[in-house]
């Protein structure tokens, strides 16, 4: 039974990676940082098959220790701060896990064994102010945020320590995903909520910041498959997972609102508290390497994504 290291294992991706890697038959250690109150909201469902470790990028010995004590084959590095606004308001903070963070797993692999492959879970972010349209492996990098800078730098450290100490180190540029597990705070999950909220009587508007922001977005389930893939290849490289279609934030409160039979004009208020320092205007994949030689497809549908998550909130709005 192959072991996997996840970190990020209480974020939307780790639970959607864990679930998959149970089902291919792998021992599934998570790594969680220690709070006071636990928030095991995603992987609930997982405990009874997983093993949760404490553990924190910002830790140079923690890594080093978990590495020793469970002997991974394989380590996904999804842990980050990964909040674009955040990353303005503590860009130290991100700079220290999404940049460093990613340095210190590197060196715990280095010293424990070279031979774990390594997973990063690099970000559309980086291409940022984009260069090119739409964007693929050779696209040049121009980041708008702390956020995306840090991801810039974790992107070049895995392929520097690719290149400079042989390590099976992958950087996954993944456009923007999302779910129902998807954090409340992220502009789709903020808008099938409030859609939600407003089709049950809860609220009465929805404040949004740049309506005209336009992302390629699919679905996380889909997502983490390419991640398992990218280290099942013979020689590790890099790989942009996206859809190759762009939708804008608008859009998504059409059909989102539309879904429940509401128009989104009479409900959506746009807020300059939620515009950004720095935007990214537009986002696009072309995934042409990751389809040729990863053999994956996403198979869920702007349309269907956007009515899965509305969906889900007003089942979990009208329980409560
Ligand atoms: P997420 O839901 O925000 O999850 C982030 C995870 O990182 C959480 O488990 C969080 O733990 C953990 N974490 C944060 N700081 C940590 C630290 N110092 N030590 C250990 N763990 C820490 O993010 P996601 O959407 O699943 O994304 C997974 C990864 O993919 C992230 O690296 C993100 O930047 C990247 N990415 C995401 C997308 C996307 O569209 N979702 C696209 C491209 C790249 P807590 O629960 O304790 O906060
Ligand atoms: N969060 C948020 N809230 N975004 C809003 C809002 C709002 O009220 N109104 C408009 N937006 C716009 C943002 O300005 C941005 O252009 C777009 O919606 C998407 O914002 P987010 O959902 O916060 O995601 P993101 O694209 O900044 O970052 C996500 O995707 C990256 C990959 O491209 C995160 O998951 C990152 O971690 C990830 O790397």
């Amino acid at each position: 039974m192959p072991t996997a290291l996840l970190t990020g294992i209480t974020g939307q991706d780790g639970s959607y990676l864990a679930e998959l890697l149970i089902k291919k038959g792998y021992r599934v250690i998570g790594v969680a940082r220690r709070s006071s109150t636990v928030n095991y909201e995603r992987i609930h469902h997982l405990l009874d098959d997983i093993t949760v470790v404490q553990g924190d990028l910002q830790d140079q010995g923690s890594l080093l220790a978990m590495l020793e004590e469970y002997k991974p084959s394989e380590v996904y590095n999804l842990a980050a701060q990964s909040f674009v606004p955040t990353s303005w308001n503590q860009p130290a903070l991100t700079g220290d896990i999404t940049a460093l963070g990613v340095t210190r797993m590197l060196e715990a692999i280095r010293f424990v064994n070279p031979k774990i492959r390594f997973y990063q879970a690099s970000s559309s972010e980086m291409f940022g102010k984009v260069m090119e349209v739409p964007q693929s492996e050779e696209t040049p990098f121009y980041p708008r945020s702390p956020y995306g800078v840090a991801k810039v730098y974790g992107h070049w450290i895995t392929v520097n320590y690719r290149e400079s100490f042989d390590i099976f180190a992958v950087s996954g540029i993944l456009f923007n995903h999302e779910s129902p597990r998807r954090g409340l705070e992220f502009v789709t999950r903020k808008i099938s909520d409030g859609v939600a909220r407003i089709k049950t009587g809860k609220a009465k508007e929805l404040r949004l910041g740049n309506l005209e922001a336009q992302r390629d977005w699919g679905f996380a389930g889909d997502y983490v498959e390419a991640m398992w893939l990218m280290l099942q290849q013979d020689k590790p490289d890099d790989y942009v997972v996206g859809t190759g279609e762009t939708h804008s934030v608008k859009e998504f409160c059409e059909i989102a609102f539309s879904h429940v039979g509401l128009d989104y004009k009479e409900f959506v208020v746009m807020d300059e508290k939620f515009y950004r320092p720095a935007e990214v205007d537009l986002l696009i994949s072309n995934p042409a390497k990751t389809r040729k030689q990863l053999k994956w497809e996403p198979q869920v549908s702007f349309k269907e994504l956007v009515t899965m998550m509305v969906d889900a909130d007003v089942a979990r709005h009208q329980k409560s």
